[in-house]
């Protein structure tokens, strides 16, 4: 009982300070800005102090629910409590070295500054942008290399926590086929990344087959390095579109999908979803987290 009150303090303190420095890191770089480039249009990260109330306030029912899920052994405890520090530790002066670039591109609202390399005819067009001003959007490996703190500082440090918001539904769906062998489950993960929703499916689903998609051939090799050491079967890597899915109907019994959807523009997002459900067999489910976006 004191272990878990111990536990869960130590949970809160470290997702509370991982907030802290996501602001702060936003604060700083955003002066720093204005001051390096007065005529930028942009402002200072200062919000309205309501909306930070309401922004702390969901950040703590988000905390609790996680706890909640890990208390309940929906997925490990040890898994609120994996922070990849040394990957964030070599991929942080690479996002402040990076920076002239992002603020020049937020400058001229350039938003499809890409590497020349790329083979345009390969990809969608809406895809052939810089999402949040990123640095060769997803079409590059040093994209691919700072990507996950990246996140993590857009999201205040609650990326993972968000993530893991996609299990609980799924567990709650694959009872549905409890009759099954735990090991002829399929869960399909869209638009993986670069590892780190993998890397939560993997803990809470130990003995389910995983495939992760993608389009970007960086994205996937980070992910590939990524859970190359993870316990438990090897999970499957596939390049593909999620408006096309390389595989037959009826295939999975569940999909899941993070962080993908705000990206899409509507009709593809109904065309992703067809998608979904072809590949889907029926019984099956679909749990998305989404980053929240008024389009
Ligand atoms: C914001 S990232 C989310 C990555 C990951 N799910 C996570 O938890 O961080 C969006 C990902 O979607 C992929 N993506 C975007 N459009 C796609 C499409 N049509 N088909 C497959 N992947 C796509 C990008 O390459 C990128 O890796």
């Amino acid at each position: 009982m004191a272990k878990d009150s111990i536990s869960k303090i130590a949970y809160k303190t470290l997702q509370q300070s991982k907030s802290i420095a996501g602001f702060a890191h936003k604060q700083i770089s955003s002066r720093l800005m204005n001051f390096i480039l007065p005529d930028s249009k942009l402002e200072n990260f200062d919000i309205d102090k309501d909306l930070l109330i309401q922004i702390q306030n969901s950040m703590d029912i988000l905390r609790e629910e996680d706890w909640n899920d890990a208390e309940k052994n929906i997925y490990p405890k040890k898994l609120l409590f994996d922070e990849p520090w040394l990957r964030y530790l070599t991929q942080y002066p690479k996002i402040w070295l990076d920076m002239p670039n992002t603020w020049d591109r937020r400058r001229k609202q350039n938003f499809d500054d890409l590497p020349k390399s790329v083979d345009k005819d390969n990809y969608p067009q809406y895809y052939l942008r810089n999402f949040h001003h990123q640095t060769d959007g997803y079409l590059s490996d040093f994209s691919a290399s700072i990507y996950d703190l990246q996140v993590e500082i857009l999201f205040n440090g609650s990326a993972d926590s968000m993530r893991r918001r996609i299990i609980k539904p799924i567990k709650q769906g694959l009872e549905f086929f409890r009759d099954r062998k735990t090991s002829s489950i399929k869960i399909l993960d869209v638009a993986t990344g670069s590892g780190r929703t993998l890397k939560q499916l993997r803990a809470a689903f130990p003995k389910e087959r995983i495939t992760g998609i993608d389009l970007s051939d960086s994205y996937l090799k980070e992910a590939s390095r990524y859970i190359s050491d993870l316990d438990g079967d090897l999970i499957q890597l596939i390049k593909g579109n999620a408006e096309e899915l390389p595989f037959k109907n009826d295939s999975f019994q569940c999909i899941s999908c993070v962080y993908l959807f705000h990206e899409l523009p509507r009709t593809i997002r109904a065309k992703v979803l067809n998608e979904f459900f072809r590949v889907l067999e029926p019984g099956g489910g679909i749990s998305i987290s989404r980053f929240n976006s008024n389009k």
